[in-house]
């Protein structure tokens, strides 16, 4: 078998899939040796093209090809290599791709595909791990609708679980079991997922806003149930504030999380079938924090609204995962602070961005927030695509305002439900939504390094103004010697000696004049400047006193602030 060394894959050689799958029925047998599997795939021939369907696959024993029945010969019909089983001429429409494999989830150690867990069988296919199980386009874009049947033994894997409903289950010979599930909602493959094992659950049901009843289950191993109380409440509490903030309901009849000692990521957004490593899930009053009471509702709740963004409207392609994460971590930051204290939320979100996140936008490792090029995805969870990516989100929402921001969500939805779409795409949403001039904004994407945004600030005590000059830098970065301005929302309020928000009635910012005022008609406390020029000035009207510029409110963009504020005036905010 040939060997294939890894290859840079370009954002800029993205193309359409030539083969779509429609439907796929993928059947396990799961046994101590190895694991059989069938799969049959309904697939499409997009344009009617004589390219060839090139699959991939990883540590997967090839046992049979059959196209509509008929078995594929080697050689002539299909080549194999290390990561691949090529196709060379599938039939020009529609037809069924009949495929048999065994892999041994016992000896993967990758911990990616299925794999065992202290005796269970487990799946972690995001990013690239769907190739371990099966020969399959695993692309983000080839969505389809699955069918999972999974066959074992019943006294040692009594629960067996995969995405969607539960439609069949029934016991068989020799002490073995299946089930049957179908997940109505087609999907990429990364958000496939399998559970087989030794599990018990605590039950609870969430009844949506328009009144359908939701089956909610957590697993665990029998030891760990009585810890899952919290992680209950954390689950529903993210359904309802999910309805309340963004109008989203929750889609199937059953959702489940299963909690495994041994799980390389934090947690997985799999359809219907969450999967965390115990530790973000499981605390009692004996042996967690307050912070650890924090963390299980962070992410309980990101990965609950990954339902929504990332698997209703999912990526077209790796490079755009800042789409779904920097989203869901953004929505996940909103939910915490709804459900704890605001201010202590964003003040320990914006530490953890300016130590880690800025410390890798001026280093080696930077990159973009949608990055042009990988070689190996996984490498790519970064917090500069989670959580810049979160802060280009909530930029948005600074410049759109809260309910611009809803608007520019719902049309989001309304636009890409189904759809494999791209941080293009969600731009438009926002852009379209609100009839907004959002010109240099997209640079965000594509622009690593964290821009400098140097102030300086003169009162005029005569003609009653206040001058802000404001100066944007961008430093190089590895590929990017020079930058372009982009747009960067500047929040600030002006507060007298006496510590009151002064009222801001008018800001000129160099081209035109601009009046403010709140939903009482008096001026506002907090503006927030468009900074979109390299260098710009603002002209606050009618300013009584000297005030104190209060910059960047609320960190309204990921930015290094350098000012000309005295110390004495930095003072006064801490004291005041
Ligand atoms: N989709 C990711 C899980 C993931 C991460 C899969 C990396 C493959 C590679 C999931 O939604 C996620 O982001 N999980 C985080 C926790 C979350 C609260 C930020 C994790 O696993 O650390
Ligand atoms: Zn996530």
């Amino acid at each position: 078998m040939a060997k294939e060394s890894p290859k840079e894959i370009f954002l800029k050689d993205y193309k359409l899939p030539d083969y779509y799958f429609d439907t796929v029925n993928l059947d396990f047998i799961l046994k101590e040796e190895h694991t059989l599997m069938h799969s049959k795939i309904h697939v499409i021939n997009r344009q009617g093209t004589l390219s060839p369907l090139r699959l991939d696959g990883v540590d997967v024993k090839l046992l049979s090809i059959r196209i509509n029945s008929k078995v594929v010969k080697e050689g002539e019909e299909y080549s194999l290599s290390s990561k691949h089983l090529i196709l060379h001429h599938p039939p020009a429409t529609q037809f069924v791709l009949e495929i048999t494999t065994e892999i041994e989830p016992q000896n993967n150690t990758a911990l990616e595909g299925l794999y065992k867990t202290t005796g269970n069988f487990c799946t972690q296919c995001e990013a690239e791990g769907f190739r371990r199980i099966t020969f399959y386009q695993d692309c983000r874009d080839v969505m389809a609708k699955f069918t999972t049947r999974i066959e074992a033994d019943k006294s040692l894997y009594p629960v067996l679980l995969s995405n969607g409903n539960l439609i069949e289950q029934a016991d068989l010979p020799d002490g073995r079991h299946y089930a049957v599930w179908n997940d109505p909602f087609k999907k990429p493959c990364y958000l496939f997922a399998l559970v087989a094992g030794q599990l018990v659950s605590r039950d609870d049901e969430f009844v949506t806003c328009s009144g359908r009843k939701v089956a909610l289950h957590i697993w665990t191993p029998t030891q760990d149930i009585s810890k899952t109380a919290h992680a209950t409440y954390s689950l529903k509490a993210a359904m309802k504030w999910d309805e309340e903030v963004f109008g989203r309901e929750y889609d199937l009849d059953l959702f489940n999380i299963v909690a495994v000692p041994d799980f390389n990521m934090g947690a997985m957004e799999n359809k219907s079938l969450n999967i965390f490593n115990s530790r973000l899930v499981l605390a009692s009053p004996e042996t967690a924090t307050d912070a650890d009471y924090a963390a299980v509702i962070g992410v309980i709740g990101h990965e609950y609204f990954h339902n929504w963004t990332g698997n209703r409207v999912t990526c077209r392609d790796w490079f755009q995962l800042s789409l779904k994460e920097g989203l869901t971590v953004f929505r996940d930051q909103e939910f915490s602070s709804d459900m704890g204290s605001r201010a202590v939320k964003r003040i320990a979100d914006v530490l953890r961005l300016r130590i880690s996140q800025f410390s890798q936008d001026a280093g080696p490792m930077a990159h973009r927030v949608r990055p042009h090029s990988y070689i190996k995805m996984d490498n790519f969870y970064t917090v500069t695509v989670y959580e810049k990516g979160a802060e280009v989100v909530r930029m948005y929402e600074t410049l759109l305002g809260k309910k611009g921001f809803r608007k520019g969500m719902d049309l989001y939805f309304e636009r890409h439900d189904g759809q494999a779409v791209t941080c293009d795409d969600f731009y438009a949403a926002m852009r379209d939504a609100n009839n907004a001039n959002l010109a240099n904004f997209k640079m965000w994407y594509s622009q690593a390094g964290t821009p400098v945004l140097t102030v300086s600030t003169s009162y005029d005590a005569a003609a009653r103004t206040f001058r802000l000059k404001c100066r944007q830098e961008i430093p190089p970065t590895p590929g990017q010697p020079t930058k372009e301005p982009m747009l960067i929302p500047l929040a600030l309020g002006l507060v007298s000696p006496k510590g009151k928000d002064l009222a801001i009635t008018s800001v000129h910012d160099g081209e035109s004049l601009k009046f403010l005022k709140d939903e009482h008609g008096n001026g506002v406390t907090t503006v927030v400047l468009r900074v979109e020029k390299a260098e710009q000035e603002f002209v606050f009207a009618d300013i009584p006193e000297r005030p104190i510029p209060s910059l960047l409110r609320n960190f309204s963009a990921p930015v290094r602030l350098v000012s000309d504020i005295s110390d004495e005036d930095l003072l006064f905010f801490t004291c005041s």
